[in-house]
């Protein structure tokens, strides 16, 4: 109402007014072009799996994740433009008919502590002197199964399933595989996102360096989860904390359209998970995330996340008290990414765009923009400078739109360059 009255009082006999109605036939609306930013290359197509994580090795291999259900496997390796294949083997991805089993009538995802399950993320770390350059996969145990009314539905995971598995990118080869208890990884967890700091002299480790890794939890109990890779040991922080909760019955647009959570046979609901993106700033102080459902981006210093509660009963509440609240950031926000300048990349799945958080001013900024963008889902920032990010139309998928899949082939992988010579952030892994 504003932008009619004003102007109208303004222009009011104004020579403005004039040119413009004498003018009219020429007259040229502004639009919104839908870009801003680098230039976004199409780099790979997928014809069939669509795709949820990537990670981008120092060798140009390109990995991607398909969570599952009824895809043949699970994690792959991009083979040329238009085809992956499974990864390292077929045989380390578990079959379709494993995936899960059946308790006292209760469906539960596969105990399968070596077989590969469901993968939703992946993160490369780079060579050190002690480490080869790493592959670090994290197994939901939590496959899509159907339900007796042939809908699907998610089982609970079983300890055993859901596990953080080391490939050896030299020789392809698993080198190490880290299982939860279940008083850390719970039934209803998610295991999204991942990350790792090596230095050997973090608080709270044994010196062989941390994971940090993202339970999403749609049943509501998410957190941290933090593995100490020398030891397995395994703690949570954060749980339920009100910076990790969902946004309560956010209703995000995309492509202009508003979305609320339609899933065959069920009431319309509104999307559920909580903590989705992570990043650690380049010094590893400081742990920046936000949940999938609100506008918010927050932080704690990862001492807090690191501190062991058998030595203080308080390491909780001090967490709490350490979180940062850096206010809205103009849109939901999903996977996060980073760069060796401290930038906080934030894919905005509502704009078709990357921003990015600048600790150095505290601002949220834009970064990229294109049509193309249709659910920036993972991305990942690799040594040539570029970010690249699986482009998978999950709002066109069928738990979003009455069991009914929008979705249309390919789905891509886009890439970027970062800004400022931004290259991959290696300084965590120097150790
Ligand atoms: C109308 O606008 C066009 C483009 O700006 C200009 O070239 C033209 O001279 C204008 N015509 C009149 C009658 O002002
Ligand atoms: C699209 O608009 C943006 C400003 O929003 C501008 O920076 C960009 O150059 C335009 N792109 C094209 C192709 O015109
Ligand atoms: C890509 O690889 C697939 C599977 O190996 C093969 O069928 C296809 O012909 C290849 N395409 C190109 C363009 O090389
Ligand atoms: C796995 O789930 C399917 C439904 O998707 C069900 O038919 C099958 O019986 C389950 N398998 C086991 C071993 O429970
Ligand atoms: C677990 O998966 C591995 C790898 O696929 C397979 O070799 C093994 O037989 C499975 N174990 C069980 C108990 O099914
Ligand atoms: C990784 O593979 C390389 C090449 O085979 C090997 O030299 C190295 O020992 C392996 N490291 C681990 C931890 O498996
Ligand atoms: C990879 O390297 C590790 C450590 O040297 C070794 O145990 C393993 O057998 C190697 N795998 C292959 C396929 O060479
Ligand atoms: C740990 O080591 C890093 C260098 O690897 C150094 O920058 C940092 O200050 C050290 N931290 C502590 C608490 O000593
Ligand atoms: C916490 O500290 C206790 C006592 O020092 C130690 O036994 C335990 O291994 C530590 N737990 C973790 C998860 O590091
Ligand atoms: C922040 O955490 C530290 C421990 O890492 C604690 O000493 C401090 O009291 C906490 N801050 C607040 C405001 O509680």
């Amino acid at each position: 109402m504003l932008s009619l009255f004003v102007p109208a009082l303004l222009l009011a006999g104004s020579a403005l007014a004039q040119v413009t109605y004498q003018n009219h036939s020429q007259t040229i609306v502004r639009v919104d072009n839908g870009t801003y930013g680098p230039e976004v290359e199409e780099v790979h197509y997928y014809y069939d799996q669509w795709p949820i994580g990537i990670a981008v090795a120092s060798d140009g291999r390109i990995f991607a994740t398909y969570t599952r259900g009824d895809d043949e496997y699970t994690l792959g390796v991009i083979v040329n433009k238009t085809a992956e294949k499974p990864y390292p083997s077929a045989g380390l991805n578990l079959p379709p008919s494993q995936l899960n089993s059946t308790w006292n009538g209760i469906p539960f995802g596969s105990g399968n502590s070596t077989g590969l399950i469901s993968v939703q993320a992946v993160y490369i770390t780079s060579k050190t002197s002690t480490r080869p350059e790493t592959l670090w996969v994290l197994d939901t145990g939590r496959p899509t199964v159907h339900n007796a009314k042939g809908e699907p539905s998610m089982p609970y995971a079983q300890p055993g399933g859901p596990k953080l598995v080391a490939i050896n990118l030299s020789n392809d080869t698993v080198y190490r595989t880290y299982t939860f208890p279940a008083d850390v990884h719970y039934p209803d967890s998610y295991l999204n996102d991942l990350r790792f700091d090596f230095k050997s002299n973090l608080s709270g480790t044994s010196g062989e360096g941390i994971a940090y890794l993202v339970d999403s939890s749609n049943e509501g109990r998410p957190g941290f989860i933090m593995v100490d890779l020398g030891t397995g040991e395994s703690w949570r922080r954060l749980d339920q904390d009100r910076s990790v909760l969902r946004g309560a019955n956010d209703v995000p647009s995309y492509q202009g359209i508003p979305f609320y959570l339609r899933q065959k046979g069920m009431s319309v609901g509104w999307q559920l998970e909580g903590l989705d993106g992570i990043q650690l700033s380049p010094d590893g102080k400081r742990m920046y995330y936000s949940p999938l459902s609100t506008n918010y981006l927050w932080s704690v210093p990862t001492a807090n996340l690191r501190a062991n509660a058998s030595d203080d009963s308080l390491v909780e509440v001090f967490a709490h008290a350490n979180v940062s609240n850096h206010g809205q950031r103009g849109g939901n926000g999903n996977g996060f990414e980073g760069d060796s300048n401290g930038l906080i990349y934030q894919l905005m799945p509502e704009h078709n765009a990357i921003y990015y958080f600048d600790p150095s001013d505290g601002l949220t900024k834009p970064f990229v923009r294109d049509p193309r963008i249709i659910w920036p889902d993972g991305a990942s920032v690799g040594t040539d400078g570029y970010i690249y990010m699986n482009i998978n139309q999950l709002p066109h998928q069928p738990d979003w739109n009455d069991g009914v899949d929008g979705r249309v082939h390919p789905g891509v992988v886009l890439r970027a360059k970062l800004p400022n010579g931004g290259k991959k952030v290696t300084s965590l892994y120097e150790d």
